[in-house]
């Protein structure tokens, strides 16, 4: 709890010619923060800080990411070492609880997630009346929203059922999301089987077929297990601040976590991956002329970024990237294939590494830049590699709203503003305008 950290350390404020003190935090991992829950209610003034470059929200058990030197860690665990040695429910689990999990408590979550891999078959003919190209991004916002109907346990004693309503919300959302994508084809739907893990699942749910059976590759599944180990949380990005938020004022876990997945949809986030495949594929057709891009995200008068690069902690190589890379090969050599927009992205990666625009912005590939390779290898349509980030990511959205509701200093959050528009005016008749 953040209270715990409170060290007697003060930092002082002089404005308007006098002294206030805060207290000074220092958090487990030496990050540290000044205490301004005081400062309105002291001084009257409030703090600017567009995008929250500056602003810590909370204290938080979950995850450490140090920018600098590329760290991040789930509960004190490096993610190299989680993404060599677990499986991805193994991960979610260690993210909604203090520990990694026993033998017992990790047959257990497997059971729970096989027990509530169906959706009702009421909320499969809400498939029927989206529209053929409607975004899967989209469709799974809404169908998450959705899910709270079905389950009003989940409304009335959230915390209660906390770890039955994760797991079922984790279980359902890889159903709905291999549901859309087969929807998105006109093909028949495949339902979950209990014999298979929980990555196997999704890729037969995807890719078997009545006329054509899919055979899962168990190193298909393990790369796909790393992938979403890699996604499973950030601490504070825009769509868990996101869930944050909305839970904040006391919403159902999955009404919030369908706000995350509509953050998460935006370009400058999660939507990159699918923006990077983009972009690579427009390289390719223009005979791979990379440098026109390059100049591009160079010019300031051009809106264009080069997506997936650069990212708001990290000022060094997001240690995310640098996984997936090597398993962009080690997918491509199971696979027997080759894809040349790999080749094209790490050209970019090197010119840009070797830029100094790029080197003096400390800008970085991160976790976007080479995940759509991996998809695209598996056979995953772009459209839906925002959907596969979701995927990763939920066990780190129900571990941050269910923290916050554990929170006894948690507040509804509400940021204030500085108004800077018009002052106090005469109202004037509709007849005297003009
Ligand atoms: C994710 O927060 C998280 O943890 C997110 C995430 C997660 O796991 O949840 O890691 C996932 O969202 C990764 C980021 C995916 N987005 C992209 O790849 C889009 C491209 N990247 C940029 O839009 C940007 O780098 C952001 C949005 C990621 C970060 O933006 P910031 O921190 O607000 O940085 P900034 O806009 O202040 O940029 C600082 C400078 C600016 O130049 P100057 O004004 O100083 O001249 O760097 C430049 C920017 O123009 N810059 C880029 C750039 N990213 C920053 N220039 C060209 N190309 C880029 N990609």
């Amino acid at each position: 709890m953040i209270n715990n950290f409170i060290t007697d350390q003060k930092a002082k404020l002089t404005v308007e010619g006098k002294t206030y003190e805060f207290p000074v935090i220092i958090g487990s991992e030496g990050e540290k923060a000044i205490d301004i829950r005081s400062l309105r209610q002291e001084t009257g003034y409030i703090t600017l800080d567009t995008g929250f470059m500056n602003t810590g929200s909370c204290g938080s058990e979950i995850t450490f990411l140090e920018g600098s030197n590329g760290i991040l860690n789930y509960r004190g665990y490096t993610i190299e070492d989680l993404a060599e040695n677990c499986s991805f429910v193994e991960v979610a689990y260690l993210l909604l609880h203090d520990n990694l999990p026993t033998q017992a408590e990790l047959d257990h979550f497997k059971m729970l997630l096989s027990r509530f891999a169906l959706i009702h078959e009421d909320l499969i003919h809400f498939f029927d009346h989206f529209p053929p190209n409607a975004s899967p991004m989209a469709i799974l916002s809404s169908m998450v929203n959705s899910l709270s109907n079905f389950y009003p346990e989940m409304t009335e004693n959230p915390l209660e059922n906390i770890d039955k309503n994760a797991a079922r919300l984790i279980s359902k959302v890889r159903t709905i999301a291999a549901c859309t994508y087969k929807k998105s084809l006109g093909s028949p739907l495949v339902y979950p089987r209990h014999d298979l893990s929980y990555c196997g699942n999704f890729l037969n749910m995807m890719f078997d077929s009545p006329v054509k059976p899919y055979k899962v590759n168990k190193e298909v599944v393990a790369a796909l297990n790393k992938i979403l180990i890699l996604h499973a949380d950030h601490e504070q990005n825009c769509s868990t601040s996101t869930v944050r938020l909305v839970g904040s004022a006391r919403v159902n876990l999955y009404a919030s976590i369908s706000a995350g997945i509509s953050a998460l949809w935006g370009p400058l986030h999660g939507g990159a991956n699918q923006a990077v495949i983009e972009m690579l594929e427009a390289i390719y057709n223009e005979d791979g002329n990379y440098n026109k891009y390059i100049e591009r995200a160079k010019d300031p008068n051009d809106p264009f970024r080069l997506v997936g690069f650069g990212h708001r902690v990290y000022k060094n190589y997001d240690p995310r990237a640098k996984i997936i890379k090597k398993a962009c090969d080690e997918v491509l050599a199971i696979l027997k294939t080759s894809d040349p927009l790999l080749d094209i992205a790490k050209e970019l990666e090197e010119v840009a590494l070797n830029d100094d625009y790029f080197i003096k912005r400390n800008l970085y590939p991160n976790v976007d830049f080479y995940s759509g390779i991996v998809y695209r290898a598996i056979g995953i349509p772009t459209n839906m590699f925002t959907v596969m980030f979701a995927l990763g990511r939920l066990p780190g959205w129900i571990a941050h709203w269910k923290e916050m509701w554990d929170d006894p200093n948690w507040r509804i959050g509400r940021p204030r503003q500085v108004y800077v528009g018009p002052k106090k005016r005469p109202f004037v008749p509709v007849e005297e305008r003009g």
